[in-house]
């Protein structure tokens, strides 16, 4: 199998949204006041008892190479975290820390699927998932998600979609970038459908924090503990606001930890030492950070509801979780791209077509409500003001 990217690595990859983010960073160059709404990132600071653990350790000199597979310290937090989180203790030789949580997706993936094999996977999708299932030469195998369906992907259509060629089903609750999440039927039932058909699942649970209405997170990894074929990938981007941390981790069976591990050890060595202190810290005290912020974002997410079902030709539905609306603009009788492409020019409002997250994403626009209420109410009134003009 060819997994060089000497050659045709372009082609095999999928294209991340990021020409929408260099267009507003070209209008904000040229003087124009944007909103922004296009980018995944909380826009509160890092709890202060995160960076002081890691300011601590660099005062020290914990500055030197550390374990491959992650400092024992933060293994055991993720260890008590998953235990108090979903109910099951794994052992620590299935728990890897890596930099982020795409580089668990990344290797999780490429230690289960080969070329030719299929995966399931959600359309819209974190685009992440489909340039990587791409790059490896794997089937991609797409369940489409409909609104009327709150985003979900239904056991129905799981079902319907396996078969004896599945390796890989990609599970992704709370989702970006619709706000869709599981309920603890349906990853019952997925989860069964997998053990069934023996193939590996890897659940993307970086948004399992964040949840509304007091809502809990359910993980498929309830059936196997991670000791058979599932996979959870998870990190402290988001709920801890500290995307630029890069600190994540993957729990799964120890044979797949251990070829992660031969693999990580070649092209990373392992996690820097000192981001792995504040993880601790963020485990062990970073609650009342999570519960605040997500006070924030349940305000911010009626204003922008509520705001946008006030805009000319759009409708919008209450998302579950993360951050993220996925607005219906069909009766807008314009095309997705198009759409998002007028409001950028006409309203100075950086948003993304639902396009950018696969072709299921036609006739919607994806906006992350990580910004202001400010940003939020200016947001909505030019978005208003620029629909008015052509609907
Ligand atoms: C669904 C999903 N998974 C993973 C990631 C990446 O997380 P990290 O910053 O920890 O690599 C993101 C970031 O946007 C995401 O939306």
């Amino acid at each position: 199998m060819n997994r060089s990217i000497a050659g045709e690595f372009s082609k095999l990859r999928g294209e991340p949204p990021l020409k929408y983010l260099a267009k507003a960073n070209q209008m904000e160059a040229e003087g124009h006041d944007m909103i922004r709404f296009e980018i995944g990132q909380p826009d509160f600071d890092t709890p202060a008892v995160v960076k002081n653990e890691a300011k601590k350790a660099l005062d020290e000199g914990f500055t030197h190479y550390v374990p491959t597979d992650g400092i024992p310290e933060l293994k055991e937090a993720i260890q008590e975290d998953i235990e108090k989180t979903r109910g099951f203790k794994p052992d620590l030789d299935q728990i890897m820390v890596l930099p982020g949580a795409k580089p668990g997706l990344f290797f999780g993936i490429m230690a289960t699927v080969q070329q030719g094999d299929e995966v399931i996977y959600q359309n819209p999708f974190y685009f992440t998932y489909d340039s990587m299932i791409g790059f490896l030469g794997a089937k991609k195998n797409q369940i489409s998600l409909f609104e009327q369906d709150e985003f979900r992907m239904t056991p129905d259509q799981v079902q319907e979609k396996m078969s004896d060629e599945t390796k890989l089903i990609l599970l992704n609750s709370p989702q970006n970038p619709t706000g869709g999440v599981l309920n603890k039927n349906d990853v019952k039932a997925i989860a069964e459908l997998a053990e069934e058909h023996n193939a590996y699942v890897l659940s993307d649970e970086i948004y399992s924090k964040m949840l509304y209405d007091g809502q809990t997170h359910y993980s498929p990894a309830y059936l196997d503990e991670c000791k058979e074929r599932t996979m959870i990938v998870d990190g402290f981007s988001k709920a801890y606001s500290m995307t630029g941390w890069r600190l994540g981790y993957i729990v799964a069976p120890k044979e797949i930890i251990h070829k992660i591990d031969l693999l990580f050890a070649d092209v990373g060595s392992c996690t820097t030492s000192f981001v792995q202190k504040g993880g601790v810290s963020a485990l062990h005290h970073g609650q009342s950070f999570v519960d605040s912020i997500m006070a924030k974002f349940a305000e911010r997410r009626k204003a922008i509801v509520t705001g946008l079902n006030e805009v000319p030709g759009f409708s919008c539905i209450y998302p579950k979780g993360a951050f993220y609306v996925f607005p219906n603009i069909s009766k807008t009788g314009m095309k997705s791209e198009a759409l998002a492409n007028y409001i950028i020019e006409e309203a100075k409002v950086c948003l993304l077509p639902g396009t950018a997250f696969g072709s299921q994403g036609e006739g919607f626009l994806r906006l992350s409500y990580a910004s202001s209420l400010e940003s939020i109410h200016e947001g909505i009134k030019r978005l208003k003001k620029a629909m008015e003009k052509v609907i």
